[in-house]
């Protein structure tokens, strides 16, 4: 939408008087086509900060507008440092929303199967609502089947943050920061959790979690924003082909618990090594894919480092876009968005139908806390936590 209707407004008065002017323009609009790349920078980086309503209890909420030079913006919000909308360019520079969500603070509070939020203290599964530490054992609530997901029953993506605009040589972007106290949702220790969403100029959006506690807790902190490439509420994502640098997963029982196996993906639907459109095998007959209605998987990344590494490509062939995933974390949880189910209207009047959208969560295995084998989620006093995810959109 954004350039190309300029060219023939600009031709239609000049060409008449000056048409060598008409020319020049003509020449110049096709050294410069409006794709991504090629586009000159739109505009200055920045953050906008406007407000974004009110809680029942009266607390005003803000909305940040994070904007880089290439045009792409980012909408984020303190109420659960909700991502409300990610607009980046198509292959022909025509930006589109591609996060899944509502248009006012209200749709965020009626009832969110967690859009772009932050989640915490504990992202995805803890069995039975019940874990063990230090010899004393820990009861959350049950907000999932028998299980505990996302935290609890408030959990990060609740609460109100405190939100600070920030722009540096890296980027521009918010520092978000939230104490959780000790005993909430039935976690151990006060908990002083910053999370920074910054926007590069090379449409990165790089999130950094950090935190510190005093007494040892589990956690597990991610991002759940829902995506589809070719624009929020415009059909489902089954067409989207999606790499994963991850050659093993952790299967699950019916409640979405891992087993604690490590089982290889070679030969079986889940296998995304090469890449492979979602929908390819997406209702096989394969057990884990009926206990998650889909893919609501963690796999296993091959790669590991302080520095963030491969784990994930997806592109959706219509629009060009390409949006790629680093991260320090272990594992990633792939969630084809099998609960959608229509019965949400989102943006616009949007009707969000069932897998109208993927989620890749970077993140600890699930459940963590009752699998001494899987990597440690424990941070204790006196450590620091620190998590890094990038994604990072092109087009192509
Ligand atoms: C995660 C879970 C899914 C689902 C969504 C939210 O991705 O793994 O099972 O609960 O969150 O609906």
């Amino acid at each position: 939408m954004m350039g190309n209707a300029a060219y023939p407004l600009v031709l239609e008065g000049a060409s008449m008087k000056y048409p060598a002017l008409a020319y020049a323009v003509v020449v110049l609009a096709s050294l410069f086509p409006r794709t991504g790349l090629a586009s000159p920078p739109t505009g200055k980086p920045g953050v906008k900060k406007e407000s974004f309503g009110t809680l029942p209890d009266g607390t005003a909420i803000d909305l940040y507008t994070i904007t880089n030079a290439q045009g792409m913006e980012i909408r984020a919000t303190n109420y659960g440092g909700i991502v409300v909308s990610l607009r980046v360019p198509d292959k022909k520079g025509n930006l589109d929303d591609i996060a899944l969500g509502f248009d006012d603070l209200k749709g965020y509070l009626a009832n969110s199967p967690y859009f772009g939020v932050v989640i915490g203290r504990y992202g995805n599964r803890i069995a039975n609502g019940k874990f063990t530490l230090e010899g004393k054992e820990y009861t959350l609530a049950k907000n999932n089947g028998p299980n505990t997901l996302h935290g609890g029953l408030k959990g990060f993506d609740k609460v109100v943050w405190h939100a600070e605009p920030f722009q540096n040589h890296g980027g521009v972007g918010i520092i978000l920061t939230y104490t959780s106290k000790d005993g909430e949702e039935g976690f151990p220790g006060n908990l002083k959790a910053k999370v920074t969403y910054t926007l590069t100029d090379k449409n990165e959006w790089i999130i950094d979690y950090d935190a510190a506690t005093d007494k040892a807790t589990p956690i597990n902190l991610t991002q759940h924003t829902y995506f589809n490439l070719a624009g929020e509420g415009k059909g489902d994502v089954l067409t989207h082909v999606l790499k994963l640098n991850a050659s093993r997963f952790t299967p699950v029982d019916q409640t979405l618990i891992p087993t604690g196996e490590l089982r290889p993906v070679k030969g079986t639907p889940m296998d995304f090594t090469q890449p492979t459109p979602i929908g390819a095998r997406i209702d096989a007959d394969y057990e884990q894919l009926r206990f998650g209605r889909g893919y609501d998987h963690n796999y296993v990344l091959d790669g590991k480092g302080s520095d963030p590494v491969f784990a994930a490509r997806v592109k959706e062939p219509t629009s060009g876009r390409v949006l790629e995933v680093y991260t320090t974390e272990p594992g990633l949880q792939f969630y084809s968005g099998n609960f959608l189910d229509g019965t949400i209207t989102g943006k616009h009047g949007h009707v969000y139908k069932r897998r109208y959208a993927f989620c890749l969560e970077t993140q600890h295995f699930p459940d963590s806390p009752n699998h001494p084998d899987f990597p440690t989620t424990i941070l204790r006093p006196g450590q620091t936590y620190h998590s890094r995810t990038i994604y990072k959109l092109s087009t192509e």
